[in-house]
C-alpha cells in the first residue's frame, strides 16, 4: 500500500485518480480548495479508512502543514483553469497556480516525496502550432510558444509552462522524480461548466430561436474519456520509464467543432438548423496529440471512441439541465460577450 497525496483531488481529473487509487488499495489524501460529495461518499463507503480529505487553499505555503510529512507519489493537478476565467481573471491563474507550484516544491524540500506528476496542458504548444504550423498530431518534442505576451489568455499556458521547468529542474536537488502529463482535451460526466461540451449542451437544452450557432465550426479538437486518461495517468507515475518524461495523455482522433456540434444535436433530437459563427478569441485552430511515445513507453492505448467519450459526457449534462438546474459557475457566454469583456 502506497501512500499517495492527490493536490486538486477534488476536481475532475483529481477525484477519478483518487477514486482508482483507493480502490487500487492505497492510502489517499486528497488536498484542495474546494470540497468533492463523491469524495465525501467515497469517505463514508467501505474504502473509507484509506481516504483522507483536507479542504483548503493551497496558494498560501501555511496549508501545506496540514499534511503528512511524506509521501511515495504526489499528483500535482491543482490549478485555476477554464478559457473564460483566464480571459476575466488572468491576475488570479497567474497568482494562484505559479503559487500552487512553488508552494507544493518548497514542502517537498522539507517533505521527503519520492515520485511527482505535474499535469500540463496541450495549451503550451498551441501558439506554435498557429504560427509556425507545428506538425499535428503533435509530439512532446515540439517547441513551446507563447504568441501574444499582451493577450490574458496566455496566462494559463505561462504558468502550465513555469510548472514543467520548476518540477522537472528541481527534481534532482530535492531529490524526488518527476514526470510531466500534458492533458488533451479530457471529458467525461460532470466534468465542470466551462468547457465545449458543457456549454453545447447547455444551448441545445436553452434554445430559444431555431438556429443553432456552431462556434470555431472549423476548428478541430481530439476528445478523450476520462477513464482512459486516468489509466493513462497512474500508468505515467507508475513507469520507470516515465521518470524525467512528457507524455501527451489524450486521444488521436482529430474531429471539428461542426462534426463535435452535429453529433450532440442528433444525441439531443435536435431537428432545427445551423450556423457557422466566430470562435472565443485567441483560440487554437486545430489540436489533435501524437500518443505515440505513451503508447510505446507506458502501453497506454485509450479504449473509448470520441463518440462514445461524447455521449456519456453528453448524457450526464442533458440530465443536468433538464432537471432545472444551473450551474454555480463556468455556463455559457458567447464569444461575442467574451470579446467584449477582453476589449
Ligand atoms: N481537463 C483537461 O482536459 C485538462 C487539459 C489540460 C490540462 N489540465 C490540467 O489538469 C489538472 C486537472 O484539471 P481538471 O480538468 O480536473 O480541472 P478542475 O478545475 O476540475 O481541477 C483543478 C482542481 O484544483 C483545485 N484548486 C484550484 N485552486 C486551488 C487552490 N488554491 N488550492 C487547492 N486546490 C485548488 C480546484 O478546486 C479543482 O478542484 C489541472 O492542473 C489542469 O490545468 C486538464
Amino acid at each position: 500500500m502506497k501512500k499517495i497525496l492527490v493536490l486538486g483531488g477534488a476536481g475532475f481529473i483529481g477525484r477519478n485518480i483518487v477514486k482508482e487509487l483507493v480502490s487500487n488499495g492505497h492510502f489517499v489524501t486528497s488536498a484542495d480548495i474546494k470540497e468533492s460529495q463523491e469524495l465525501e461518499n467515497l469517505k463514508n463507503s467501505s474504502n473509507g479508512d484509506n481516504l483522507e480529505i483536507f479542504t483548503a487553499d493551497f496558494s498560501d505555503p501555511s496549508s501545506f502543514r496540514i499534511l503528512r510529512e511524506s509521501y511515495d507519489e504526489l499528483y500535482m493537478l491543482a490549478a485555476v483553469v477554464g478559457v473564460n476565467r483566464t480571459l476575466k481573471n488572468p491576475e488570479e491563474v497567474v497568482r494562484i497556480n505559479t503559487s500552487l507550484t512553488m508552494n507544493t516544491l518548497n514542502y517537498v524540500r522539507e517533505n521527503p516525496v519520492k515520485k511527482i506528476l505535474f499535469s500540463s496542458s496541450s495549451e503550451n504548444y498551441a501558439g506554435t502550432s498557429d504560427l509556425f504550423n507545428a506538425q499535428i498530431p503533435t509530439d512532446e518534442d515540439v517547441p513551446l510558444c507563447i504568441s501574444d505576451v499582451k493577450h490574458p489568455r496566455w496566462t494559463y499556458a505561462m504558468t502550465k509552462m513555469h510548472g514543467e521547468l520548476a518540477f522537472l529542474h528541481c527534481a534532482k536537488a530535492y531529490n524526488f522524480k518527476c514526470t510531466i502529463v500534458r492533458y488533451q482535451n479530457i471529458i467525461g460526466p460532470n466534468m465542470g461548466f466551462g468547457h465545449a461540451i458543457p456549454h453545447i449542451v447547455e444551448r441545445f437544452c436553452k434554445l430559444s430561436d431555431k438556429v443553432f450557432k456552431i462556434y470555431g465550426h472549423d476548428q478541430t479538437r481530439a476528445f478523450c474519456f476520462i477513464d482512459d486518461a486516468v489509466k493513462g495517468t497512474i500508468l505515467s507515475m507508475e513507469s520507470l520509464k516515465a521518470d524525467g518524461e512528457i507524455y501527451h495523455i489524450g486521444k488521436d482522433e482529430e474531429i471539428s467543432m461542426s462534426e463535435l456540434c452535429l453529433f450532440i444535436g442528433e444525441i439531443m433530437g435536435y431537428k432545427g438548423k445551423y450556423e457557422n459563427a466566430m470562435t472565443y478569441p485567441g483560440s487554437v485552430a486545430r489540436r489533435c496529440p501524437d500518443i505515440t511515445k505513451a503508447k510505446n513507453d507506458l502501453k497506454y492505448n485509450p479504449e473509448f471512441s470520441w463518440k462514445d467519450s461524447v455521449k456519456k459526457t453528453v448524457n450526464w449534462y442533458r440530465d443536468f439541465f433538464e432537471s432545472g438546474r444551473n450551474p454555480d459557475s463556468g455556463g455559457f457566454e458567447p464569444p461575442e460577450q467574451v470579446m467584449r469583456s477582453y476589449d
